[in-house]
């Protein structure tokens, strides 16, 4: 990949101040955070060297090095080494919560084409917490489905869903949006309750989703229901926390 940084003079001026209570590093990151988040440097693809920001700044480059360290830990910035720090420019998503809709559709309603990777599909026996969550005998079978969700070619969630064999029967039967096929076999998703909570992504998910280890993620549990209230599906998630907003409409009751 080619190298696109801006001269550091292009990444607008901020006077770091060793008087203030937020230690210089963490003010040169929040300024770097609000050029990157902004926009500001969406036509570049790194930023200057270390000496060069840390000439501009008038700061040591342990502090530069430390400030790029947090932004790279939030997901906003790669280390590659030997060719400096890359900017994070992956699709930003944001996701009503009020809205029941899939991945495939959410990606489309936004020009981006969803795609999968799988990482396993089965059939087996629901575990305790499944049966809970799905309404479920002990030990019914469930289909298990566990696919890194890609928006174009950008990893952007590793989802975990498990179905109950009566409503989804084969999990090689379909390919792409598993809330077309389930509609298909006229079980059409009506009704979802989810929980969202932050969470550190452990070394696994972290390498599938691209991100360095211990990087700030959403987890979402989600319990689908169809019209007539029974469970259909339970799923929990792992959102890269610098790719999704997730957005509630707040009405006057
Ligand atoms: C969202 C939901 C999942 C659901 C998925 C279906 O990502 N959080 O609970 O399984 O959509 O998406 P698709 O129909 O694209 O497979």
């Amino acid at each position: 990949m080619s190298i696109n940084a801006p001269e550091a003079s292009g990444i607008e001026p901020i006077e770091l101040s060793p008087s203030l209570p937020l230690p210089l590093y963490l003010q040169l990151a929040k300024h770097l955070r609000n050029q990157i988040t902004s926009g500001k440097l969406a036509e570049y693809n790194a930023l200057p060297g270390e000496r060069e920001l840390a000439e501009t700044f008038g700061v040591s480059r342990v502090t530069v090095r430390k400030a790029l360290s947090s932004l790279t830990a939030e997901g906003l910035l790669n280390k590659r080494q030997g060719s400096g720090w890359f900017i994070n420019n992956s699709p930003h998503v944001e996701q009503r919560l009020s809205a029941l809709t899939s991945f495939t559709e959410d990606m489309s309603s936004r020009g981006l084409q969803s795609g999968t990777v799988w990482l396993g599909r089965s059939i087996s026996h629901a575990t305790p917490e499944e049966a809970l969550a799905l309404n479920l005998r002990p030990r019914e079978e469930v289909v298990r489905l566990n696919r890194l969700r890609l928006a174009d070619t950008t990893p952007l969630a590793i989802e975990l869903s498990v179905v109950p064999t009566k409503f989804l029967p084969d999990p090689f039967a379909f390919d792409g949006s598993l809330y077309q096929h389930l509609r298909n076999l006229g079980h059409a998703p009506h009704r979802a309750l989810q929980r969202l909570s932050a969470v550190r992504l452990i070394p696994d998910l972290a390498r599938q989703l691209e991100l360095p280890e211990g990087a700030p993620a959403l987890y979402i549990e989600r319990r689908t229901f169809l019209e007539n209230g029974t469970p259909l599906e339970f799923v929990a998630s792992h959102y890269r926390g610098d790719a999704y907003d997730f957005v509630v409409e707040l009405t006057l009751t």
